[in-house]
């Protein structure tokens, strides 16, 4: 009896579990694009950290404000603490509202060991990462696409000084993130290069296969 009612409350706990996957990939490699996409199409959640970042920022008055600012302009991780609270906020939220919303993808995280072990520290628990979707995408592409993308963005750090800072920050930071996760198996790689159209093609094929 104790035990039967033990193993419901596990199985009942795990439902409740949320379902994550990662997004990473260096700037301009197309996660918010087909995040949006992969919204439409399977009922996630998008949470985008630099979204939530700039959104926290633009509040004004918070005691973070110019520290999220200035690690955005310099192309740097801000720390763990004020991120990992945005995104368990918006989990939280989300969840309150409707309770069968329990899918996310958390997109720009973990990007550096700072991220992962905030994650571990304070969700690892609390929620499953099914997997990491990782757009792989040249420097080149990057840089032109988000130079592109910063004639209308409004973005302080679409600009060419801070791009040269953010792919430093990936491939010194996020890489290494990546590999790790590769190790254990949990990379699905995408061709970023492609149109977006075609990139969804693979994208598409990859969440039919998990789901
Ligand atoms: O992902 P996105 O390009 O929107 O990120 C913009 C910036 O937000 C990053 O270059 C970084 O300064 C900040 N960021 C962060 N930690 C994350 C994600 C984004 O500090 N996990
Ligand atoms: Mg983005």
């Amino acid at each position: 009896m104790v035990i039967s009612c033990w193993g419901a409350l596990v199985r009942k706990l795990m439902m409740m579990k949320p379902k994550v996957v990662f997004v990473l990939g260096g700037p301009g490699a197309g996660k918010g694009t087909q995040c949006v996409k992969i919204v439409k199409q399977y009922g996630y959640t998008h949470l985008s950290a630099g979204d939530l970042l700039r959104a926290e920022r633009n509040k004004g008055a918070t005691e973070y404000g110019e520290l999220i600012d200035n690690h955005i302009k310099e192309g740097k991780i801000v720390p763990v603490e004020i991120t990992i609270n945005l995104i368990k906020r918006a989990m939280e939220e989300t969840m309150n509202q409707d309770a069968t919303k329990d899918k996310f993808l958390i997109d720009g995280f973990p990007r550096n060991t700072d991220n992962l072990e905030g994650w571990n520290k304070n969700m690892d628990t609390n929620a499953d990462v099914k997997f990491v979707l990782f757009f792989d995408c040249s420097n080149e592409i990057c840089i032109e696409r988000c130079l592109e993308r910063g004639k209308g963005s409004g973005r302080t750090d679409d600009n060419i000084s801070s791009l040269e800072k953010r792919i430093q920050t990936y491939m010194q930071s996020t890489k290494p993130i990546i590999e790790l996760y590769e190790k254990q198996g949990k990379v699905r790689r995408v061709d970023g290069a492609k149109s977006a159209d075609e990139v969804f093609v693979d994208v598409q094929k990859i969440f039919n296969a998990e789901n």
